[in-house]
């Protein structure tokens, strides 16, 4: 099933406001086509609102980017959907159980990969694995050593299988992580900040490794404060800003909601501003050669070009760009991305 097969008519982009009020779209004893859902799921740790009310909807089959700057919620609400900790209000279900009744059996089809895992730093990363497998009590011995190998290789950790964890880069260290949580075969991969610490070249080779076990029927949500990164790979994503869902849906549709970004080179940029500001083009700003902002929906971008050149601005090149994510989150929220919470 690809991602685009999955998309219920349910599943559309949605505010902060109607996240946070929407009922549950499932109707009770239908088959869910959710991987994971979530109805006003909350954690405050002491006074402070870490996770507040949201309903995150991952529609099974999806590759869900869950987005938001450092502090915003994205690992408490991860350590919550794994039953690591203890929501303060709402509930969540994985793979339609409701998230802490303990069901073995849907735990074994989730993978996990959060922050920190215990490896054992004395053991090679071929034996970390082999301990780990062997308290599967779903896993059969016999075939353990197997299942390390090809983890081991699906990860590009073969080379290294038995070097010490200790002396593992951070890259590694996260590579053995994933290599853990694809012990065996899975129906959902949670995996929080699964490139952190990796090399460009190590991103790439584990955004492809998601795509293809995503094109094996696998479900994933995908936790990162690097918009760009998992942009490329994720058929949704949902937005995180100081523990409030601000956005989610299809990643065509949330990016569709955005203004596009308008760039114009030129050698007059005060003009250039001037004349974008009194088109109503909004946060406009200083760029390498010119200015740059967002335009207004209803605004052609061929009127703006007549416009400038009316006023006398000499227009060297003009570019009209799709609006990245990081255009949707300050649109949004106000704020630069890289705010902490
Ligand atoms: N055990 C805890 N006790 C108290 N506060 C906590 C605890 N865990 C997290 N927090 C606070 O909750 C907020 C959200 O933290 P969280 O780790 O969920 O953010 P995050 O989105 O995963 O950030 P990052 O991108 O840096 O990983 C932060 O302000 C953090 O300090
Ligand atoms: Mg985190």
């Amino acid at each position: 099933m690809t991602p685009a097969d999955s998309v219920t008519p349910a599943d559309s982009v949605t505010s902060a406001h109607s996240v946070s009020t929407a009922e549950s779209p499932v109707p009770a004893g239908d088959a869910t086509p959710w991987a994971i859902h979530t109805h006003r799921l909350t954690k405050l740790f002491g006074k402070q609102r870490v996770v507040d009310a949201i309903d995150l909807n991952v529609p099974q089959g999806a590759v869900y980017g869950f987005l938001g700057p450092n502090g915003s919620g994205k690992t408490t609400t991860i350590r919550m959907l794994l039953g690591l900790i203890r929501p303060t209000g709402g509930s969540a279900t994985v793979l339609g159980q409701s998230v802490g009744h303990g069901d073995a059996r849907i735990l074994g089809r989730v993978g996990a990969l959060v922050e920190g895992p215990a490896f054992h730093p004395y053991l090679s990363g071929h034996d970390n694995l082999v301990r780990i497998d062997a308290a599967d009590l779903n896993a059969d011995p016999a075939t353990c050593r197997s299942r390390v190998d090809a983890a081991l290789e699906r990860v590009g950790l073969s080379a290294a299988a038995r070097k010490r964890y200790r002396a593992y880069s951070l890259g590694m260290r996260q590579r053995l992580g994933i290599a853990a949580a694809l012990l065996q075969p899975r129906d959902l991969l949670v995996l929080d900040e699964p490139t952190n610490g990796l090399d460009p070249q190590g991103t790439r080779e584990v955004r492809a490794l998601l795509s293809d076990l995503n094109a094996d029927g696998v479900s994933i949500l995908v936790s990162s404060h690097l918009l760009s990164e998992v942009e490329q790979i994720c058929s949704h994503v949902g937005m995180m800003r100081t523990g409030e869902l601000v956005s989610q849906g299809p990643l065509a549709e949330v990016r569709s909601s955005a203004r596009p970004r308008i760039t114009v080179l030129t050698g007059d940029p005060a003009g250039a501003e001037t004349v974008l500001t009194e088109h109503r083009v909004h946060d406009v700003s200083p760029t390498d050669g010119g200015v740059t902002g967002l335009l207004e929906e209803d605004l052609e971008p061929e009127a703006l070009v007549a416009a400038l050149v009316h006023a006398g601005v000499g227009v060297r090149g003009f570019e009209l760009a799709r609006p990245s994510l990081e255009d949707l989150f300050i649109a949004q929220t106000g704020e630069g991305f890289d705010v902490s919470g």
